[in-house]
């Protein structure tokens, strides 16, 4: 109900506003406990939530609601299924899923990567309190180094910064992945190499604002087709509903084989109008060289 000012303009919401519970229902997923949002700090004792909260918590549900049909899937395909969040903050979207899918069927693993330790021990103390502790291990170090299972079944990277969201497709390849979802944030790799970067479409990148902002697509758009070129089905749409957030650009990949050769062959040409070397490609190419998966993988 929208409350008016005595003068009789309506009230704008104040940023720190408490909703009240009945109104944070409609935002909770089937399955999801207010007992672990109260423990994640996102609902009040009172059962509402501070705008922040509710905003994020809507954020991390229609984030779950666009992957359902995959999570579906792996749960129905595997006894075990591995799940991987990376880069994941305090781990609101690990805790979910966890909730939503682990515990509901009583199987399965979540690892969710934290680079900051504070965050990291912090999640590790409150799924050990929630009881999840068995089923839900809280990594802390960079994506790229943290050990993990030979084989993951779903790598999430909601948020993850500049090329963490890299590191999470690197995890994500070399484990085969079924599934990746990631919603990529904040992306300075580019803008920086594109400045070296001259040629007849290098208009497109001449002006600082449109290098930051070209930098950020081309980096999406080489992320997708490398994904295809190693025999991902891709689809980027937008997280409709994150009306607060300009970070708002969701892909998701099935993977249906090592790779697939047109797309290879389009990485390969758009690499050629528009030369760059992206960390991610680097990265690709020095571990695979190097071969040795045995140093980042701990037997499940
Ligand atoms: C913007 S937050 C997003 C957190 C969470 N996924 C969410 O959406 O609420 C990004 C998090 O990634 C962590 N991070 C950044 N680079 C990382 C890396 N290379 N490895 C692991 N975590 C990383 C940061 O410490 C931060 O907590």
């Amino acid at each position: 109900m929208n409350r008016t000012h005595r003068s009789g303009a309506p009230k704008e919401p104040r940023a720190r506003q408490s909703l009240d519970p009945e109104m944070l229902k409609g935002t909770l997923l089937e399955g999801q406990s207010i007992e672990t949002l109260q423990a994640l700090g996102l609902v009040t004792e009172r059962g509402g939530a501070n705008a922040d909260a509710h905003r994020k918590l809507k954020q991390i549900n229609h984030f779950i609601h666009q992957v359902t049909p995959a999570l579906d899937e792996i749960f129905e395909r595997y006894p075990e299924p591995v799940l991987f969040d990376a880069a994941a903050g305090k781990s609101y979207l690990a805790f979910a899923l966890f909730e939503l899918y682990i515990r509901r069927h009583g199987r399965g693993h979540m690892y969710a990567c934290e680079l900051r330790p504070d965050l990291a021990n912090r999640v590790q103390s409150l799924a050990e309190r929630l009881g999840f502790g068995d089923r839900f291990t809280s990594l802390q170090g960079r994506i790229i180094e943290v050990p993990l299972p030979e084989r993951i079944h779903f790598t999430l990277a909601l948020h993850a910064c500049d090329t963490a969201t890299d590191e999470a497709i690197v995890r994500a390849l070399e484990a085969k992945s079924d599934f990746i979802a990631l919603v990529p944030c904040c992306q300075a790799e580019l803008s920086q190499k594109l400045k070296a970067c001259k040629g007849p479409l290098s208009p497109l990148w001449h002006h600082p604002w449109h290098r930051r902002e070209f930098g950020a697509h081309y980096t999406n758009v080489l992320r997708t087709l490398t994904l295809q070129a190693r025999g991902y089905q891709v689809n980027v749409t937008e997280l409709a509903g994150w009306e607060h957030s300009l970070k708002n650009k969701l892909i998701t990949g099935k993977r249906m084989g090592n790779y697939y050769a047109p797309a290879q062959e389009e990485l390969k040409q758009l690499l050629q109008q528009i030369p760059v070397s992206l960390w991610l490609h680097e990265t690709l190419k020095a571990r695979e060289q190097a071969s040795t998966p045995e140093d980042h993988t701990v037997q499940s």
